[in-house]
């Protein structure tokens, strides 16, 4: 089996032929970006990622999703996990339907948006999202079309995308302003996260990325790590990281997920909801809405559309 970094890196060289910008985009599609920009709104896009499976990212994202929503943020997770879909796992609510319904036409989107805790909104990718690099053009537009409606109906999507790297999560990646890159302090999580920021960059350097670490011991290990990963970044790839935040290793949120309850809401006074609560709240205080535009979900869709259909 190939490793994670050879998959990246054949896939970024794919990607490295196609050009994700606006420019391209050819008269065709006009009615599509019309249609598209019907919708008055432009919710924030956050892909969470890693370079390593298994580091906490559907727990940190329903989490932070249920925290930004308690304090007074509309919230949608769309789970990408393209193995097992687990994000309606962790909210012990198994969904009915899933993006493949939407696809296929026999949904709409928010016919298959479930409700979890706090109002947080979720979509199952499920095989659906398997498919989309071999799905028809009319298909796919259809989908972006969908997915377009989403802005009505939440200021955050989340895209929690699973341990896998395949084409799809790479164009979630992309196509996102926004990256959240969670990594353990293990040596092996953190070279892969690395790993992966390096090749987010190399294509788009002015991608807003941040990184959690999870699972930290103390508060002094955390800042350590979290400074040199920003130092490497900033001395070799010359970017800023955000460092968003880190998590405390703590036994509450196994409990919680064996409950099938979010720790946030059954443990709300555990060191983890505490973390979690920070992050959540210097995420909000992130402004990305400078230019309304050519930010949030237009850009998402727009992007993904043309990574597609190259
Ligand atoms: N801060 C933490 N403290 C203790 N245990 C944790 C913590 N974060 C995650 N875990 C444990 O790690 C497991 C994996 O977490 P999670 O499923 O969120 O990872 P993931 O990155 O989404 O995995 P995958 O790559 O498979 O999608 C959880 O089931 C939980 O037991
Ligand atoms: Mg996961």
């Amino acid at each position: 089996m190939k490793d994670q970094a050879v998959k990246l890196r054949e896939l970024v060289n794919k990607l490295n032929d196609r050009n994700l910008g606006f420019d391209d985009e050819s008269k065709e599609d006009f009615t599509f970006r019309e249609k598209y920009e019907e919708s008055s709104k432009n919710a924030r896009v956050i892909t969470i990622t890693s370079g390593k499976g298994g580091v906490g990212k559907t727990n940190i994202t329903i989490n932070l999703a249920i925290k930004l929503a308690q304090l007074g943020m509309k919230i949608i997770i769309i789970d990408a996990d393209l193995g097992l879909s687990n994000v309606d796992i962790v909210l012990g609510k198994p969904t009915k339907y899933n993006l493949s319904d939407v696809i296929n036409y026999r949904k709409d989107i928010n016919d298959i948006l479930e409700e979890g805790p706090y109002g947080i909104k979720f979509i199952s990718g499920g095989s659906g999202l398997q498919d989309l690099v071999k799905i028809s053009k009319d298909k796919l537009a259809h989908l972006l079309v969908e997915f377009g409606k989403l802005d009505k109906e939440a200021d955050i999507i989340f895209i929690d995308t699973g341990a896998g790297i395949s084409d799809t999560v790479m164009s979630f990646i992309y196509a996102a302003k926004e990256v959240i890159v969670v990594t353990t302090p293990e040596p092996t999580a953190i070279t892969d996260a690395y790993a992966l920021i390096k090749n987010i960059v190399q294509k788009d350097k002015s991608k807003n990325i941040s990184i959690i670490l999870n699972r930290v011991e103390n508060s002094e290990e955390a800042r350590n790590i979290l400074e040199k990963i920003y130092q490497v970044c900033l001395k070799f790839l010359g970017i800023e990281i955000c460092k968003l935040g880190f998590i405390y290793n703590d036994a509450n949120i196994s409990k919680a997920i064996k409950r099938q309850e979010p720790f946030i809401i059954v443990y709300e006074k555990s060191i983890a909801a505490s973390n979690i609560d920070k992050i959540a709240k210097t995420l909000a205080r992130i402004n990305n809405t400078e230019n309304e535009k050519t930010y949030g979900l237009r850009l998402f869709v727009t992007k993904l559309k043309l990574f597609f259909n190259s």
